[in-house]
């Protein structure tokens, strides 16, 4: 079965052979497979998929028993096509895209939409626009931007204004708007919602913890749950809580400072550059995910970022510093009480770890975090880095670093 080729995948071919090809096609995408909860394609001969979705779901050994939580679980989505949970919303909405007849669509992007974007774009054959801030996003993105064959245009802009600039851009031209104001990206990224149901036997864990930048993903998730809900598959949902970076948190002013009613935007800095989002477009529908399930919003410091993305590392799933924040917010959860030894957790890993080499190496080297960042837990951070060593290239000399690193 080939995807994306219209022979035979024509609105008429709706039984016979054909169509149970196309059927069994839509079957091995993990959103595709949900298609009759997704109101989007007339005919699904326009699916652009790279099998997305059908992400594993990680028992976390080492942290459940650090937390004193048995069942706590990364549903990590870094292990989607592109490295990150953006596939899954961007297989439907670039399905759209080509089903209308676009040439061209366009997304700014802090990396990993634009990323997600420039290869289901060269899926469907159609043009792509990125616009990102310029030195602020992780290399790793940036290349599968430029493999992929995107025209990237990099900004002295912030994602707030590349994300303005776009909405003009689009005003004026025939060009199709990715990002997550999208609202074909949200059927596609609410599905992970039905996994995480699926793999608890549609049953739903007590609590479910996201990263928040531009908020789509939290909203998305919410819409999920709250349609399986509607639809009589779950009893009840999971409480939300969304978690931001300490330098980049506005939904957490906006619940603290005005009981979540309105949104004051912030210069963002955070080194977490996937979330480094000062003005999020999609706050209202997280604010409802986070109040109607009785889920918090809360942020954590640069240091608690690297130090639970190490912590995910160890446990050998690694992800990128956003995703981290999950980890992070758990543990002020707990510590704060909120979320009790019983519960079952899922932490939503959002984007890969080799998305931001440099930040993990920079990490393990001592050059991450600044003195004044890190004061009262050096001990916590020095137990979990491992730089390379430089060591001479006899057995002895390896044995030896070997036998060191075990005191
Ligand atoms: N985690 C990662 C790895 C991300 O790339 C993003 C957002 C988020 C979390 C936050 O998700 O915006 O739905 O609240 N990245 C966008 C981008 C903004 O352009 O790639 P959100």
């Amino acid at each position: 079965m080939t995807w994306n080729t219209p022979a035979g995948l024509s609105a008429g071919a709706r039984t016979g052979p054909m169509q149970a090809d196309l059927n069994e096609a839509l079957d091995q995408s993990g959103v595709w497979r949900f298609r009759e909860l997704l109101p989007i394609l007339d005919n699904f001969g326009n699916a652009v998929s790279l099998r997305e979705g059908n992400t594993p779901m990680y028992h976390m050994t080492r942290a459940a028993k650090a937390l004193g939580i048995d069942q706590l679980f990364a549903k990590h989505q870094g292990m989607n096509p592109t490295g990150s949970f953006k596939d899954t919303g961007m297989t439907a909405a670039m399905s759209v895209a080509k089903a209308w007849g676009f040439e061209c669509v366009a997304c700014a992007s802090t990396g990993n939409t634009s990323a997600s974007m420039a290869a289901y774009a060269a899926r469907a054959g159609l043009r792509c626009l990125v616009l990102i801030p310029e030195g602020k996003i992780a290399w790793g993105k940036l290349s599968q931007a430029m493999d992929f064959g995107a025209v990237t245009c990099q900004l002295k802009a912030d994602f707030d204004g590349c994300l303005r600039l776009l909405s003009q851009i689009v005003n004026e031209a025939p060009i199709y708007l990715l990002n997550s104001v999208n609202p074909y990206r949200l059927e596609g990224q609410k599905t992970p919602a039905f996994e995480i149901a699926e793999a608890f036997d549609w049953t739903v864990p007590d609590h479910l913890i996201v990263p928040g930048g531009n908020l789509g993903n939290s909203s998305a998730l919410g819409k999920g749950f709250r349609e399986m809900l509607e639809l009589g598959l779950v009893a009840r949902m999971p409480k939300i809580s969304v978690i931001q970076a300490a330098g980049a948190n506005p939904l957490v002013r906006s619940f603290r400072e005005h009981q979540a009613a309105s949104l004051e935007p912030v210069e963002a800095h955070t080194r977490a550059t996937a979330i480094r989002i000062g003005n999020p477009a999609s706050w209202r529908k997280a604010v409802r995910a986070i109040q109607e399930t009785g889920g918090w919003c809360l942020d954590v410091t640069e240091a608690e970022i690297a130090i639970a993305k190490a912590e995910i590392g160890a446990e050998g799933l690694g992800c990128e510093p956003a995703s981290a924040v999950t980890l992070a917010g758990l543990k002020k959860l707990r510590a704060e009480g909120k979320v009790a030894s019983g519960e079952t957790v899922v932490l939503l890993l959002t984007g890969h770890s080799l998305k931001d080499a440099d930040y993990t190496i920079d990490f393990h080297r001592g050059t991450l975090l600044k003195e004044e960042e890190t004061t009262g837990r050096e001990a916590e951070i020095a137990a979990l880095r491992r730089d390379a060593m430089a060591v001479e290239a006899t057995p002895a000399a390896v044995l030896a670093a070997l036998k060191g690193s075990a005191q």
